[in-house]
């Protein structure tokens, strides 16, 4: 069985994004094929990026990366819940995924946007940032609009159909994150090390 991390993509004070990973976690919590933990990108209190050297070459120095390098590295696959910030992810979630390189490598992930029309152009967003970290992205993803989904903006109260979207992009991520686990295991083609490589080879 695998482990797949829910990660909350806001710190803002009064944040809607809370709420949607908590209700996202609890209906993942009722699938017995997989296990899931919510990922508060709070607890970490990462600065801005502060470490000297990309982190391609995996040679973190500071405690706060490596205590987000365990946590990230402790999953098989992701679930991104993303707010739309001025078209894109949010600030705070772009700059924990460019902390870690490695951890990320290999794995699956999913999306839940939420946002004035969904979020899905912050997913967007993300799925270019997946290429770079050969994450393997699903298709189905979660979209839900502040109007919709939520009372007067703040009060998540998500659509019928949306437990079913949750359902289908949960399904897809679990089949990915469990194939990718494979992928892993033979380093003959997990990928990543390439880069890693090259960087290396510049000093
Ligand atoms: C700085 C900022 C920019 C925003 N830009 C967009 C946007 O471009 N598109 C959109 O659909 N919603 C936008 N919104 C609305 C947010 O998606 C919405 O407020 C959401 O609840 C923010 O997530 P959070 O409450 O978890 O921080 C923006 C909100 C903020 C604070």
């Amino acid at each position: 069985m695998i482990n797949v991390g829910i990660i909350i993509g806001s710190t803002r004070p009064g944040r809607n994004g809370e709420a949607v990973a908590r209700w996202v976690h609890e209906l993942a919590a009722q699938r017995g094929d997989a296990r899931f933990e919510l990922v508060d990108l709070k607890d970490f209190d990462l600065p801005h990026l502060d470490e000297v050297m990309p982190a391609a070459m995996g040679r973190y120095e500071h405690p706060h990366t490596k205590a987000w390098a365990d946590m990230i590295a402790s999953f098989d696959a992701y679930v991104f819940v993303t707010p739309e910030y001025n078209r894109s992810t949010s600030g705070v979630l772009k700059n924990a995924i460019d902390f870690l390189y490695a951890e990320w490598n290999n794995k699956a992930a999913g999306f839940v946007g939420y946002g004035v029309d969904g979020g899905t152009r912050a997913v967007e967003h993300l799925r270019l940032v997946m290429g770079e970290l050969h994450v393997a992205d699903v298709r189905a993803q979660v979209a839900l609009s502040l109007s919709a989904d939520f009372e007067h903006f703040s009060l998540l109260r998500p659509a019928a159909h949306q437990e079913e979207a949750v359902a289908t992009m949960l399904d897809q991520v679990i089949a990915w994150g469990t194939a990718m686990k494979a992928v892993r295991a033979d380093r003959g083609r997990a990928v990543g090390a390439d880069v890693s490589c090259a960087l290396r080879a510049q000093g």
